[in-house]
């Protein structure tokens, strides 16, 4: 009767853990904890490097070759030049088990660093054409530092462990040029995912205004998708005098625009989700007489569900074309997808949470609202469940509204945060191949 009841669940995929495999995790558990500690002082020198040393994205030749010799050096199987400047590491543990990856982001940010930090970068490069500074200011450099030091931690243990750990280290989170296919899409295309396939994925984001601590999580969509959209109205240009001559494209897309904002608050049910429809550009004409003969709006959509983002796509079309078909005009909407929802698989959540809470301590994780904001994360979540998070990056204490946010030339991080980063990581990693 015991014995069936152990094989039901077992092909259920669930472990029944006797008191002696549950000891032997917790003891592994605390020693990984143990082992997160003492890592801290490599970690914060890592990070240091690199963050002194950023490149933009699809360009992380050098700090590919920091993670290789890294990874080489703890007895992993490497693999370099993925996705153009990607490293991969594996580590198999001393018995059979299911594969688990770990991710880190390695770009740095077209931005000139005023954080007067020690180590700051003093980089310069062009980006499209402009010369620029070069900086770590998303805190990809410490996603890679703590990625090395959990890989080093789980190293240690590795004859305990029932399964393989893969650590991928992804360049161009940010984005690559117009164009260019880059990031974790990119990786996801050269088989990242694959070989040994990888069962469930984690990854973290450091963030500048949680205090060091707390970690940060949403089951289901916690980040936005992200697409891009144009819209080319095309008229008649006619001299500003006789705008009877003109189909004027200007007014047409004036109409467009304050149209566009209807399609949130009137069409989307915001009792599901929460969406965002932005135009950031708007070009037309070259002088204040003159009606040209087209003029051109692009702009961004946000949505938390696939459902959503097809309704606010219908829709961008179905407004653009029927307020130029009004005014005698036509429109040409592109819709470009970008960034896919960063969706966290409800039962991987479930699941994982009570290793967040433990590692954390349970009053310091907290569920959050939704992001609108998009992570590449986004793309190894649409091929296999995954968790993404935040970890708290701000010297408690701090008022949130005084900290240079992401992407700005001040953004700092607390270092006091990586111990419990390296932790959660090497934590997530063991608990799901022990079978929590
Ligand atoms: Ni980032």
């Amino acid at each position: 009767m015991k014995l069936t009841a152990t094989l039901l669940l077992a092909s259920a995929g669930l472990v029944l853990a006797t008191p002696a495999a549950r000891a032997q995790h917790a003891a592994l558990d605390a020693r990984i904890a143990q082992l997160a500690a003492a890592e801290q002082a490599k970690v914060v020198a890592w990070r240091r490097d690199i963050h002194e040393h950023p490149e933009l994205g699809n360009e992380e030749t050098r700090t590919a070759q920091l993670i290789a010799t890294q990874l080489k050096s703890l007895g992993l199987e490497v693999q370099t030049g993925v996705a153009r400047t990607g490293v991969v590491g594996i580590l198999r543990g001393g018995k059979p088990g299911r594969v688990v990856a770990l991710r880190a982001d390695m770009d740095g940010l077209p931005l000139t660093e005023t954080t007067g930090l020690a180590f700051a970068s003093t980089v310069k490069t062009t980006y499209l054409g402009q010369p620029v500074g070069v900086m770590h200011a998303c805190g990809h450099d410490t996603h890679v530092a703590m990625l090395l030091g959990a890989a080093e931690v789980l190293s240690h243990v590795r004859k305990d462990l029932p399964g393989t750990v893969k650590f991928i280290f992804q360049p161009a989170e940010e984005g690559s040029l117009p164009g260019v296919v880059g990031g974790a899409k990119l990786m996801v295309q050269e088989g990242v995912l694959d070989k040994p396939k990888v069962d469930a994925i984690f990854g973290l984001h450091i963030w500048a205004s949680a205090p060091v601590g707390q970690l940060w999580y949403r089951p289901r969509g916690e980040m936005a998708s992200s697409d891009r959209f144009t819209v080319k109205v095309m008229g008649r240009g006619a001299h500003g005098a006789k705008p009877w001559g003109s189909i004027d494209p200007v007014v047409t897309a004036a109409e467009i625009i304050t149209a566009l904002q209807t399609i949130v608050s009137r069409q989307i049910d915001l009792t599901q989700d929460a969406a965002v429809v932005t135009v950031g550009t708007v070009q037309a004409g070259v002088r204040y007489n003159i009606i040209p003969p087209d003029a051109t709006l692009s702009g961004t959509i946000r949505a938390f569900s696939p459902k959503t983002q097809e309704q606010i796509w219908a829709a961008i079309r179905r407004t653009a074309d029927g307020i130029a078909a009004a005014n005698g005009a036509t429109a040409e909407v592109t819709i470009e997808p970008y960034v896919p929802l960063t969706f966290n698989d409800p039962a991987l959540t479930a699941r994982m949470l009570p290793t967040l809470q433990e590692t954390a301590g349970p009053a310091n994780v907290v569920e959050i609202k939704a992001v609108t904001g998009a992570e590449d994360f986004a793309c190894y979540q649409e091929k296999v469940p995954g968790l993404f998070f935040f970890l708290g990056g701000m010297t408690p204490g701090t008022d949130p509204a005084t900290v240079a946010d992401h992407h700005t030339a001040g953004f700092k991080v607390d270092e006091s945060a990586f111990p419990l980063g390296v932790k959660t990581l090497a934590t997530l990693a063991v608990d799901y191949l022990m079978g929590k």
